[in-house]
């Protein structure tokens, strides 16, 4: 029987099945860094506090730090006997430098050494998400500079609606990515606090110094209440939550990119490099990442569905359930870093047939509006101005005919507002340039979109 850490009231060892069961050190080895980190700060300000000897101190910092090499360098094996990734640890450097690691736990329980690993380890993948959001927003807005000038049918109800520009389009998801990384700064700033300290639940007898773990481990500041330090996670539900909004988002783009380069649309040409064929259709290039994604999505709602169904009801402060916050982070983490590397990909390469995008507008309905708003200018009702030319609407559809096939004469027959200019009006590079409210979709609104963009990546 492997003696543990915490057996000295128990007389009989733990069943195989159980110690099985309740081990977290499967999946939770990626911890181990944070892990070392959090005792390091932990150590020293033991000895800064006089709670150890400064002799003991250095002992237990160069077992650490040994340990941190042994990591680097793949010698540590992690034990299922050992539970967690905090007893791995402490077992490991109990053989590294002797009974002296024991005062390395004095005035801390895991409850707390848990909290800030998962602190420190989602403020580093914080930072990168934030770090690969703006490569992502980047990519959108290379690629929206490039097509200001690329008319697009707009959809509502997946119909053509009005021409934009595909620019206009595109900086659309750029607002949405661009929350996305707000929510996460915000996510960042809930993250980055101390539990260290708090131990079990209701802080030391020990006089420990909170602020100097803090400033040490580069946390804003330590949790102002024990309790609430070692038993929530809302700070991963908000990162669950952030990760599904972004993931929505990037699914939504997934599903126009998959639209736009089926045959029906020909809107956009895949790279070969984001493709896939088929092992049985020798002419199939499929859009597998983008689909990928967008499958993806799921597992992500999953994960914050898991970990809001174990808080709620839970009564404080730590229970077991807790170890179950872990498994759908890292998945969660994992899944978004890739998607959004992999979708940025795909857009930094994709080839855009804009001249496919812009007769796509040429032969619809999408100037009706234009017509409409033509005649509301000049003193028709709007409501009558729509009425008119949904009949009109109506008759060419029966013809097999378009507004602009429509003659001057059958114009002025409808009403003698109608001139010659009416056919300027209803190009559809014309109903874009006209766009010029806030925010439309004009070129030149467009233009200023982008100016705004790339200042806000700048700073
Ligand atoms: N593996 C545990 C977790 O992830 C560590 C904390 C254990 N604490 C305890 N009191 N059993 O939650």
């Amino acid at each position: 029987m492997v003696k543990k850490l915490w057996g000295g009231r128990f007389e009989a060892s733990l069943d195989e099945k159980t110690e099985n069961f309740g081990a977290s050190i499967k999946f939770e080895q990626r911890l181990a860094p944070f892990d070392l980190q959090g005792s390091l700060a932990h150590v020293k300000m033991l000895s800064a506090t006089g709670i150890i000897s400064g002799k003991e101190a250095d002992e237990i910092v160069a077992g650490l730090k040994a340990l941190e090499e042994k990591l680097h360098n793949h010698e540590i094996e992690f034990k299922i006997e050992n539970e967690d990734i905090h007893m791995n640890m402490e077992t490991y450097l109990l053989e590294e430098i002797g009974a002296v690691a024991g005062k390395l736990h004095t005035a801390r329980s895991r409850n707390d050494q848990v909290a800030t690993d998962m602190h420190l380890y989602l403020k580093s993948v914080l930072t990168e998400v934030l770090s690969v959001l703006t490569t992502l927003r980047s990519t959108i807005v290379n690629l929206a500079v490039n097509h200001v000038d690329t008319i697009m049918p707009g959809y509502t109800h997946l119909q053509h609606a009005q021409a934009i520009s595909f620019g206009q389009h595109l900086m659309a998801y750029y607002q949405m990515f661009t929350r996305d990384f707000e929510r996460f700064e915000f996510n960042f700033k809930h993250t980055d606090i101390n539990p260290l300290g708090a131990a079990a639940l209701a802080g030391t007898t020990f006089p420990i110094d909170r602020k100097m773990t803090t400033e040490l481990l580069g946390f804003a500041g330590p949790y102002a209440n024990s309790m609430d330090a070692v038993s929530d996670r809302d700070f991963i539900i908000e990162f669950l939550s952030n990760s599904s909004l972004l993931m929505l988002h990037l699914s939504r783009l997934c599903e126009e990119l998959i639209l736009w380069c089926s045959h029906e649309f020909k809107f956009i040409t895949l790279s070969d490099a984001y493709s896939t064929g088929s092992s049985i259709m020798p002419q199939k290039k499929n859009p597998d990442m983008a689909e990928l994604i967008r499958g993806k999505t799921g597992r992500v709602y999953g994960n914050l569905m898991g970990l809001l169904t174990v808080m709620k009801g839970l009564p404080l402060a730590y229970n077991k359930d807790l170890q179950e916050d872990k498994e759908g982070m890292f998945d969660s983490a994992d899944t978004i870093l890739t998607s959004l590397t992999v979708m940025a990909g795909v857009l930094s390469t994709l080839k855009v047939n804009d001249v496919n995008m812009e007769e796509s507008t040429a032969k619809d309905f999408s100037n009706a509006t234009e017509l409409a708003d033509y005649l509301a200018a000049k003193g028709i009702p709007f409501r009558q101005a729509h009425a008119i030319v949904g009949q009109l609407v109506l008759d060419c559809v029966k013809k097999g005919i378009y507004l602009q096939d429509v003659s001057l004469q059958e114009y002025r027959a409808l009403s003698d507002l109608i001139e010659e200019d009416v056919y300027e009006i209803l190009k559809s590079r014309t109903a874009v340039a006209r766009r010029t409210s806030l925010g439309g979709t004009a070129f030149d609104s467009v233009r200023k979109q982008i100016e705004q963009a790339k200042k806000e990546l700048q700073s």
